[in-house]
């Protein structure tokens, strides 16, 4: 079945590769239901264990016209909600361009949900051409991603699109 933790090793050695065979895996975790809250859930938790460093790993979702609204997560209690423009997050979804912030601190406008975040990358999910939230990724680590990591994380989202219904 799955691995329940990561695994560091193949990790650093190969992220690229490492990102497909995540893929894989949560394209099976995710097709026994198609719910959006279940698969949200399920992929967040996925991610939190089975990528290193992370202090939280999650998604905050358009319910209202100009604010993102707190979704499943995994870490620390958040920030419920994030005004668009505002924030990575914010940013993210006004823009629905990925971001890579090596340090959050130097980020304009940056929220600080959990003081050991110091870096992040923020994924927009957009399906049929409307913004649903934004897929967010936190790591205590200063400059802890790289672009297979944005990457990785962008087919991670786009997987968990295909598999639920929104
Ligand atoms: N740091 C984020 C806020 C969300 S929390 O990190 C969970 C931001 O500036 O958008």
């Amino acid at each position: 079945m799955y691995a329940l933790s990561a695994d560091v090793k193949a990790y650093e050695s190969d992220k690229a590769g490492y990102y497909r065979t995540l893929s894989a895996q949560l394209k099976s975790l995710l097709e026994v239901e198609r719910d959006a809250v279940t698969n949200m859930a399920q992929t967040a938790a996925f991610i939190y264990s089975m990528i290193p460093e992370l202090n939280w790993a999650g998604f905050y979702l358009v319910r209202q016209e100009d604010k993102l609204t707190l979704g499943p997560y995994q870490g620390r209690v958040a920030c419920v909600h994030i005004p668009f423009g505002t924030g990575v997050c914010g940013t993210v979804a006004a823009n629905r361009e990925a971001i890579c912030v090596n340090d959050v601190h130097s980020f304009e406008g940056h929220i600080a949900c959990d003081s050991a975040s110091n870096s992040e990358i923020v994924v927009p999910l957009v399906k049929h051409g409307q913004l649903i939230g934004v897929l967010d990724i936190d790591s205590p680590v200063k400059d802890r991603f790289t672009p297979d990591d944005l990457e990785g994380f962008k087919l991670l989202a786009e997987i968990f699109l295909q598999a639920s219904d929104i």
